[in-house]
């Protein structure tokens, strides 16, 4: 006979209504599959009023999801409401406390509060589950917890913000500026109420930070050891010149081991248009996994989106129906190394090619003196661009391109704060990291 799953859901958006229309239309198949029967014994969102694209008089509802869990009992509480710390954390523990298996897609709060969340999921012998919380349909957290348990992974690095790869393809593809691709992408419905967690890079260091605990056996490392830049200073002209140089610049999340130390950033990266990384256009999400046994590993697909990210719910799912418990992080909790004991670089410390523009004066002069500051922060420059003046640029400005040798970052942030004190340029200049091949 099959066995009944009870599930709970709180968060009837995007996420929380594409599940229920999932298992609306698919739970026979699945239920064949699994051979165990799917019942949803209660919803909750804060609007009972919403309109909602399933009829929500076939379920029981709930105003709090703490009141659902205690009069629905569920197997598995699904939490898809997103707050970081408030309601989704009370309802996650509140479930977890009381033995029952939880799903969630809630990146921020597991980057935040996954290490006092797991160990209490495993005490008290329950799944909790996040699949959903990265890249969104890609089901790379089950790879590298399962697949690649064994493996030594050295590297893992990511474009894993659907919204900003979509306004910088946009960018690169339409030639465009940042304001109006940005624009584009909210009148598409790509970006949040507040955009600031994806332009910023802070949505894609959450999921940096959880994917680089799974690849290295670790705790989760405090938030603000993840070097983080978003994308709103890249310009058009940046683009150009990127194209120009054969590169693309993608948002990419990295964490790689280098002799034993553990390097993490979210940052835009000039990267070779050949690379498969590179060629992650639009709202995708990619991402790229190097381990000794394996080499390179690639997946690519949709990171985001109702219909994508259930998927992933859905998977999660099928992984309790199973009836074997597997700790959050693929290893016991107290196994993983404590993230206090690990050597993190210091983002001033990274040594990269970097991509330098300024906005100069036109006069006499001032090329000796940029390149004296970079001298003397010992910065070599492999090339320099000085393009024919360009009709974006008004007045005596022209941009000044330098594509340095590796170098570590100090040195840049040092001749740079010399270089913006001479009077002949003209506004902030950008700086972005080259990865060669
Ligand atoms: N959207 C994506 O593509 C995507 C992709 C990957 C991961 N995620 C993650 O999935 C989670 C859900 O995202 P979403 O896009 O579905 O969010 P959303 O569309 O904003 O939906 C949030 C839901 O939470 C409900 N809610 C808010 N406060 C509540 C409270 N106090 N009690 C009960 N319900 C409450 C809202 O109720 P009302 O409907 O009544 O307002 C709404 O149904 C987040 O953690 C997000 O980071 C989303």
């Amino acid at each position: 006979m099959k066995k009944m799953i009870k599930i709970a859901i709180a968060g009837l958006g995007t996420v929380g209504s594409s599940v229920i229309n999932y298992l609306e239309k698919n739970n026979n198949y699945l239920s064949k599959n699994i051979n165990n029967q799917i019942k949803i014994v209660g919803i909750c969102a804060s609007n009972i009023k919403k309109s909602r694209s399933f009829d929500i008089n076939k379920y029981v509802w709930f105003d709090d999801p703490v009141d659902m869990i205690k009069k629905t009992s569920p197997n598995i509480f699904i939490e898809l409401i997103g707050t970081e710390k408030g309601i989704s954390y009370d309802s996650i523990k509140y479930a977890i406390e009381h033995n029952v298996h939880v799903i969630s897609a809630n990146k921020a709060l597991i980057a935040n509060y996954g290490n006092e969340l797991f160990p209490l999921a495993e005490k008290n012998n329950i799944n909790f589950l996040f699949e959903a919380s990265v890249a969104g349909g890609i089901p790379v957290i089950k790879i590298i917890k399962e697949s690649l348990l064994g493996n030594n992974i050295t590297k893992i690095s990511g474009i894993l913000n659907g919204s900003t790869n979509y306004i910088l393809s946009n960018m690169t593809n339409n030639e465009l500026e940042y304001k109006v691709a940005f624009d584009n992408a909210q009148n598409e419905g790509y970006l949040e109420a507040n955009p600031d967690f994806d332009i910023n890079g802070i949505d894609s260091a959450h999921k940096l930070s959880i994917l680089s605990s799974l690849c290295f056996k670790n705790k989760l490392t405090k938030f603000d050891s993840i070097y983080c830049e978003g994308i709103s200073k890249i310009n058009k002209i940046d683009i150009k010149y990127a194209k120009q140089l054969n590169f693309v610049i993608k948002l990419l999340s990295v964490a790689e081991i280098i002799e034993n130390k553990l390097i993490q950033y979210v940052k835009p990266i000039m990267i070779d248009k050949n690379l498969q990384l590179a060629k992650v256009d639009g709202v995708l999400n990619g991402i790229e996994i190097t381990s000794n046994e394996l080499g390179k590993i690639f997946f690519q697909g949709n990171g985001a989106g109702g219909p994508a990210t259930a998927s992933s719910v859905i998977s999660d799912i099928v992984q309790i129906s199973k009836n074997n418990i597997q700790p959050s992080l693929g290893m016991s909790f107290d196994n993983l190394k404590k993230s206090d004991n690990l050597s993190i670089v210091d983002p001033l410390k990274h040594y990269n090619s970097y991509y330098i523009r300024l906005n100069v004066k036109d006069q006499k002069g001032v090329l000796a003196d940029i390149t004296s500051h970079l001298k003397n922060h010992n910065i070599s420059i492999e090339t320099l661009i000085q393009n024919p003046k360009d009709e974006e640029f008004q007045d005596d400005f022209i941009p000044l391109v330098f594509i340095t040798h590796k170098t570590y970052f100090y040195n840049i942030k040092n001749s740079i704060n010399k270089i913006i004190s001479l009077e002949n340029i003209n506004n902030e200049p950008v700086v972005i990291q080259i990865d060669k091949v």
